[in-house]
C-alpha cells in the first residue's frame, strides 16, 4: 500500500478570495469574509484549504502577478487578519495551503523595477533577457499564454524579457542562484508562520531550457513553448533543491500545478520518496474540448476521451506518484455547464460528477461553489469580462472577423476563466450574501435558487450530498489507497471503475447520460457481502435491477470483514 500521508487522506477546498465572501462591503471578498465562513467549511467536512493569492498585486492577472511576496494586499486585509485566519482554521482542524507564484513576478515587483533600471543592477539576472532577432523584433516566435508574443522590449536596454503569460508577469530566471536563495528564504518565512504547504503555480515551467530556438507555430501564429520547457530535466534539479531548502524537507505539502506535463514527468515530480513534489494537477483532460481556435469553441469533452485520459493517469501513477483530482478551479469553467447539462439535471449531475471524481485515486479538490452545483455565467457583453485572457481573445478573434461577436461571448461563457469566478452564492438575498456592496464581478443570476442557504437544511441538496461523500473518505481506506481498475472502458455513456485494496473493493458507476441505463456490475459485485455504499439518488434501483437512473452515480462496497453501520 502507498505510504499514509495526511494530504492523501484529505479533501481540499479551493478558495478564490476575490469571489468568496466580502465582510467589509467593498464588493471584493476578503480574509475576514473567509474567517466568517470557516464553520461552514468545517461542517462541509473538508480537511484543507488552498487559498489563491492574497499578496499585494497590481491585479493584471487577479493576484497571480505578485509585487510583494511578504505582504497581504489591502483589499484582502492585513497580516494580522491572515494570522487570525490561520489560527482559526487550525483550531477547526483545517490545514492551510497558500499559492506560491514563483515562475514569474509582477512587473511592479521591486526586483523587476531594479532589473529594468539598468543592465548592471543585481536583479537584472533574476529575469530572462535576450537581444532582438538579427532583423529586429522578438528573439524567437514563442507566444504568451494570454496572447501576443512571449517577449516584450525593455526600451532602456534594447533587450527583450521573457513572459510566458502577460507582459506584466516577467518570468524569473531560476538559473540564478541568488534568486533561488531569496525565494527559498521567503518560503521559509511563510512556513514559520505555520502554513501547511504551498500550491505551486505553473511550477513545471520554472526551468527554461537552453534551447531558445523558434518552434512550429500553432494556429495563433506563435509557438507554444510549454511542452519544451516542462520537459527540461533541470526542473527536477531545482525542485529537489527547493524541497530541501525552501520546504526544509518533506513535512509540508508541495502541490504542483503541472502545466504541459507528461505522465513520465509527473511520476518523477511526485515520486513516493518525496524528493520533489507530493502531488500534481495535470491538465490533459481539460484540453479535450479545444480546437483550431484554442479553447474558443463549443466543442464538448467526449466521454470516451475523458475516460481514456483519466484512466491513463490513474493506472500510470499507481504506486509511482499521486494525482490531484479536480473538475473545476478558478481557471476552468464549471464542469456541469461544460458538459452541457441543463438546469433539469443540474443537481443530479453535480452529485454524479462529485462521486466520479472523489472516488478516483488521488486527492480531490472542491472549487468554491461546486458543493452547491454552481454553474457557468452567461456573459452578454464584453464589458462584463474581467480576465485578460478572455478580453485579449475577444479583441483578437472578433477583431479579425474569424469569430462572430455573439459566438465569442458564448464560447467565453462556456470556456473562459471568468465564468467560474463569479461570486460565491451564499443566499438569495441582495448581493447573494456575498457582499453588501456592488460585487466586483456580476453575480450569476441563478443565485436566487442556487445558494448555500437554500441547501443547508435540505436533505437531498448537493451540499448535503458532498458532506456524505466526504465522510466516506474517512471511513474506508479503499477510497484513499485502493488501486483504480477501469471497468467497461469502451461504454459510451458510463464512467465506471473499481478500486481494490486487499480484501476490500469498490465499484463506482457513473451515468453521464440523461437516459436510464442497464449496466451490469463485474463478477464479484453481487455477493452477499456487497452493499450499496452510496447512490446519488434518494432511492436507487441499482441493487435490484442493475439500472442507473439519468446521471445517477452508485458506489458498491465489497468488504467481507467490515460490519455494516
Ligand atoms: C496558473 C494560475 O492558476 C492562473 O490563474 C494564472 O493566470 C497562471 N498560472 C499564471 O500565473
Amino acid at each position: 500500500m502507498d505510504e499514509r500521508r495526511w494530504w492523501k487522506e484529505s479533501v481540499f477546498y479551493q478558495i478564490y478570495p476575490q469571489s468568496f465572501c466580502d465582510a467589509n462591503g467593498d464588493g471584493t471578498g476578503d480574509i475576514a469574509g473567509i474567517i466568517s465562513k470557516l464553520d461552514y467549511l468545517a461542517e462541509l467536512g473538508i480537511d484543507a484549504l488552498w487559498i489563491s493569492p492574497v499578496f499585494p498585486s497590481p491585479g493584471y492577472d487577479n493576484g497571480y502577478d505578485i509585487s510583494d511576496y511578504e505582504g497581504i494586499a489591502p483589499q484582502y486585509g492585513t497580516m494580522a487578519d491572515f494570522e487570525q485566519l490561520l489560527s482559526e482554521a487550525h483550531a477547526r482542524g483545517l490545514k492551510v495551503v497558500l499559492d506560491l507564484v514563483v515562475n514569474h513576478t509582477s512587473s511592479e515587483h521591486p526586483w523587476f523595477k531594479a532589473a529594468i533600471s539598468g543592465k548592471a543592477s543585481r536583479e537584472r539576472a533574476y529575469y530572462i533577457w535576450r537581444d532582438p532577432a538579427p532583423g529586429g523584433g522578438p528573439p524567437n516566435n514563442w507566444g504568451a499564454l494570454f496572447g501576443g508574443p512571449a517577449w516584450s522590449l525593455d526600451e532602456g536596454s534594447g533587450q527583450y524579457y521573457l513572459h510566458l503569460f502577460s507582459p506584466q508577469q516577467p518570468d524569473l530566471n531560476w538559473e540564478n542562484a541568488a534568486l533561488r536563495k531569496e525565494l527559498y528564504a521567503m518560503m521559509r518565512r511563510w512556513l514559520d508562520k505555520g502554513i501547511d504547504g504551498f500550491r505551486m503555480d505553473v511550477i513545471s515551467l520554472i526551468a527554461k531550457p537552453e534551447d531558445f530556438s523558434s518552434g512550429t507555430p500553432c494556429p495563433s501564429g506563435y509557438f507554444d513553448p510549454r511542452g519544451r520547457i516542462a520537459a527540461n530535466p533541470k526542473l527536477h534539479v531545482h525542485l529537489r533543491e527547493m524541497r530541501k531548502e525552501g520546504l526544509r524537507g518533506s513535512g509540508v505539502l508541495a502541490l504542483g500545478e503541472a502545466s504541459a506535463t507528461t505522465l513520465d514527468s509527473a511520476r518523477l515530480l511526485t515520486n513516493p520518496n518525496g524528493s520533489e513534489l507530493d502531488m500534481v494537477f495535470q491538465f490533459e483532460h481539460m484540453d479535450l474540448d479545444g480546437g483550431e481556435t484554442f479553447k474558443w469553441t463549443d466543442r464538448q469533452i467526449p466521454l470516451p476521451e475523458l475516460k481514456k485520459v483519466l484512466f491513463k493517469w490513474q493506472t500510470g501513477m499507481e504506486g509511482r506518484g499521486w494525482n490531484a483530482l479536480f473538475w473545476n478551479n478558478h481557471d476552468q469553467p464549471r464542469m456541469i455547464s461544460r458538459l452541457g447539462y441543463g438546469e433539469q439535471w443540474r443537481e443530479a449531475s453535480a452529485k454524479m460528477l462529485a462521486t466520479c471524481l472523489h472516488m478516483l485515486k488521488g486527492t480531490p479538490f472542491i472549487y468554491q461553489g461546486d458543493e452547491l452545483g454552481m454553474t457557468n455565467m452567461c456573459f452578454t457583453s464584453p464589458e462584463q469580462l474581467k480576465d485578460s485572457e478572455s478580453r485579449n481573445a475577444y479583441a483578437r478573434y472578433v477583431g479579425d472577423g474569424s469569430i462572430k461577436e455573439a459566438d465569442m461571448l458564448h464560447y467565453i461563457s462556456l470556456k473562459g476563466r471568468d465564468t467560474a469566478r463569479t461570486p460565491m452564492q451564499w443566499s438569495a438575498g441582495a448581493g447573494a450574501g456575498f457582499t453588501a456592496g456592488v460585487p466586483w464581478m456580476p453575480l450569476n443570476p441563478n443565485f436566487r435558487h442556487v445558494n448555500a442557504q437554500e441547501q443547508l437544511h435540505r436533505v437531498d441538496s448537493v451540499l448535503a450530498f458532498y458532506r456524505r461523500l466526504i465522510t466516506l473518505r474517512r471511513k474506508h481506506d479503499v477510497i484513499v489507497y485502493g488501486a483504480c481498475v477501469p471497468y467497461a472502458a469502451e461504454h459510451p455513456g458510463i464512467f465506471a471503475y473499481t478500486r481494490v485494496l486487499g480484501e476490500q473493493a469498490l465499484l463506482v458507476c457513473c451515468n453521464f447520460s440523461a437516459e436510464s441505463v442497464h449496466f451490469a456490475p463485474p463478477d464479484g459485485f453481487m455477493q452477499a457481502h456487497t452493499r450499496l455504499l452510496l447512490s446519488s439518488y434518494p432511492q436507487s434501483a441499482y441493487m435490484q435491477a442493475a439500472v442507473l437512473a439519468p446521471y445517477e452515480a452508485v458506489v458498491l462496497l465489497n468488504a467481507p470483514d467490515e460490519k455494516e453501520e
